[in-house]
């Protein structure tokens, strides 16, 4: 079957990225975290102390950095590496949520993130998830799914996953940081976070991991089957 670009939007932890990644794995397509390359230039500008508002520093910035991901076969999942280092741990810390959406609203980071985003999905089979993936980096994807769930919801899935990684955060802390990064990256000039009116919108508040998966790839299936014919 003709394979096709699944792109899924949508506001911090509400299952995009656990979603994208099953989806790729059961289609065999592969799977592009967009917010892991955001954290990764978010990693490099604090380990180098770089202003945000010298355009001439972020310039150089944007020159020195390199991301690229590595399928682990241990963890069965890509790694996000920022020149040639493994960040993947490093850049799901909290310090990092804290300053990822500044950094991102940064209209040069954006340019270069997008066209490297496109480089990615050029042959399609691909999900990519983010927040303007099916409104700006493929506008012309087969299938875009826009996710939200309530804020209380994300915040005890997010604080799971944290203490995974023996990371307790209050939930207060993580909600604070979960509305101000969804207020930035809605708000921003730059391809905000915005629902594209070809979105079929999924609230994950009561479903299941396995829930959403079967949801997402049954209209991908549909989908497949009408851009075949
Ligand atoms: O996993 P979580 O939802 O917390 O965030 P993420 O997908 O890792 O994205 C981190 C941040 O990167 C977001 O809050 C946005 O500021 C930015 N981002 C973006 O601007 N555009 C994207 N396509 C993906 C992420
Ligand atoms: O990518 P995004 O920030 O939207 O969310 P995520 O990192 O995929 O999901 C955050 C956490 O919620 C992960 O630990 C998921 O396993 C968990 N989760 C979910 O995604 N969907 C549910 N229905 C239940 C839990």
């Amino acid at each position: 079957m003709r394979k096709i670009v699944i792109a899924i939007d949508g506001f911090s932890a509400c299952g995009k990225s656990s979603t994208a990644k099953e989806v790729a794995s059961q289609l065999g397509y592969s799977y592009i975290d967009s917010g892991a390359m955001y954290r990764a230039v978010t990693l490099y500008f604090h380990q180098n102390y770089v202003t945000i508002d010298n355009p001439k520093e972020v310039s150089k910035a944007i020159d020195e950095i390199n991301i690229s991901f590595n399928f682990n076969e241990r963890k069965a999942f890509s790694e996000t590496y920022l020149n040639g280092l493994n960040v993947e741990g490093e850049i799901r810390k909290m310090y990092i949520s804290e300053q990822v959406s500044r950094i991102s609203a940064i209209p040069e980071v954006r340019k270069n993130m997008v066209s490297q985003q496109r480089k990615l999905g050029k042959k399609k089979g691909v999900v990519m998830d983010g927040r303007d993936i099916g409104s700006n980096v493929f506008p012309d994807a087969e299938l875009k799914i826009f996710m939200k769930a309530d804020l209380t919801v994300r915040a005890e899935r997010r604080q799971a996953e944290l203490l995974e990684k023996d990371q307790l955060i209050p939930i207060p802390e993580i909600e604070k940081n979960l509305v101000a990064r969804d207020k930035m990256d809605s708000e921003r000039e730059e391809n905000p976070l915005i629902i594209p009116d070809d979105a079929y919108i999924v609230d994950t508040s009561e479903l299941t991991l396995p829930e959403q998966v079967e949801y997402v790839l049954q209209l991908a299936t549909e989908k497949m089957i009408k851009y075949d014919g």
